[in-house]
């Protein structure tokens, strides 16, 4: 049967003549269908959802919007323009031109980057899957099917540079992709956070807020790459991500201002009375945030890191943009670390700026993310409230790197575990936290209508008003 690629699958790499890799898409079109169908947003499959769909990479006019039945979304590949001038922008090899294969002594680092980034898109469908079934509005429902397919299309775009570049043990690659599930025992998938169930959507806001922002810094460390082809992937993808961080810093604004709304109406800020009144108390949405937050942190992976300062030296992986630095060779700063000495003390210590690349670029993050805490706190100042939402230190609660199992308070300060024991129902979700949340979960249908413990938007998606059926249920 001969598809139409062009139409089937918009593209910007010349698909239609292509001949392996349309054989290679051939192959893992219908798997990816079949995985879509399983493991993808349960029980909406044939409902018409106002999706928006990259249909070109023109600044312009990139995306179009129509009502579609998920499984005929069309899953394109594109890349960013290329830049047929373009230089390594840091590393060794700074100032060479980039490469357009990949270089055989980088060959299997390269792919375990792609692998480990593409990993990461259809795992996060499946710990939303079951979400739908108690969207708090239509149109929080469109938002969540919209970051569902993109992250989708964001696995395609990976597998297509799996195929068209890694011949057989790429193509071996994407169906690995397809293999590996959220939370299974046998395949997992490669990162701890992508395996833990998302299964409120207090959790699913806090998510894009953090969690997709983690992405969206991978990707920009990317999308500096010395191999092309992932470099310009990568480029594009970010212009979709940006919309899933809106999904996570929006939705977190109108559940505080749904709270807020609340703590006035009934002039209190007792948590408990907020919760009989239907709305999530802010601490409780705080030690969300201390979960999320201290999950997100280790996906930068440890603090000194001699893989960073070899993707670092070989132009593989940079530093988010790496043109604002000055030195892009990065050989002879250092960068100073605080670790915890065993005894419950912290030293100094200088490493090599290069090994540092995961620190920086967490460093970065960390603050990216506290410009919208005081957003929200001014929210929360203006509505006359006391409470102020706060990003634990970055050595609580971690699993990964220099601060991996040490117990420390939300300042930061190590401590026995039996003090961390302690207070932890103070400072991250108890189950009681959690039940309750669970509780407030119930779809809400009717175009326009908010579930009560959440405000609605300021406006619609792409002009259309707020009271617009973004999912029609089939
Ligand atoms: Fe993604
Ligand atoms: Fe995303």
């Amino acid at each position: 049967m001969a598809i139409d690629y062009q139409e089937r699958i918009p593209n910007n790499v010349d698909l239609s003549s292509n001949r392996t890799l349309q054989r290679a898409l051939e192959h893992w079109q219908p798997r990816f269908l079949n995985w879509w169908q399983e493991m993808g947003p349960t029980d909406f499959q044939s409902a018409d959802v106002y999706l928006r769909t990259a249909v070109s990479v023109d600044r312009m006019g990139w995306a179009s919007f129509a009502a579609v039945k998920m499984p005929e979304y069309r899953w394109g590949i594109f890349l960013a323009e290329r830049d047929t001038d373009r230089t390594f922008g840091f590393g060794d090899e700074y100032g060479r031109p980039v490469w357009q294969q990949v270089p055989g002594e980088h060959r299997s680092t390269l792919r375990r980057l792609i692998v480990t980034q593409g990993d990461t898109e259809p795992a996060s469908v499946e710990q939303q899957r079951l979400l739908g079934l108690t969207a708090p509005s239509l149109y929080d429902l469109r938002g969540l099917f919209q970051v569902n397919v993109e992250e989708g299309r964001h696995l395609w775009a990976m597998v297509y540079l799996l195929h068209a570049y890694f011949g057989r043990d790429g193509r071996e690659e994407a169906e690995e992709l397809l293999c590996r599930h959220s939370g299974d025992d046998d395949k997992p998938r490669i990162l701890r956070t992508f395996n833990e169930p998302i299964s409120d959507w207090l959790s699913f806001f806090m998510f894009t807020f953090f969690t997709d922002r983690d992405g969206k810094y991978q990707l920009m460390s990317l999308a500096e790459s010395g191999f092309d082809p992932l470099a310009r992937t990568c480029q594009f993808m970010l212009t979709e991500e940006a919309h899933h961080m809106f999904i996570g810093h929006t939705g977190l604004a109108r559940v505080t201002r749904r709270t807020l709304e609340v703590m006035e109406e009934l002039r209190t800020d007792d948590p408990e009375a907020i919760r009989r009144g239907g709305a999530i108390d802010l601490p409780t949405i705080q030690r969300y945030i201390n979960f999320w937050f201290s999950s997100a942190l280790d996906l930068f992976g440890s603090e000194s890191s001699s893989n960073a300062a070899q993707y670092f030296a070989a132009g593989l992986k940079g530093r988010p943009n790496e043109a604002q630095f000055e030195d892009h060779l990065a050989l002879d700063q250092v960068f100073n670390l605080e670790t915890p000495d065993g005894s419950g003390a912290i030293t100094q210590e200088e490493i090599p700026l290069r090994n540092a690349m995961n620190e920086a670029t967490r460093r970065a993050y960390v603050q990216e993310c506290q410009i919208f805490l005081d957003r929200w706190n001014d929210q929360i100042q203006q509505a006359g409230g006391d409470f102020r939402y706060r990003l634990p230190s970055p050595r609580f609660r971690r699993s990964i790197g220099i601060w991996a199992g040490v117990c420390t308070d939300l300042d930061g300060r190590p401590i026995s575990p039996e003090a961390y024991a302690a207070r932890q129902n103070d400072w991250l979700p108890s189950d009681l936290d959690r039940s309750f949340v669970h509780s407030l979960m119930k779809p809400v249908t009717e175009p326009g209508k908010m579930a009560a413990w959440i405000a609605p938007p300021d406006r619609g998606i792409n002009n259309l008003p707020v009271a617009h059926e973004y999912v029609r249920l089939a």
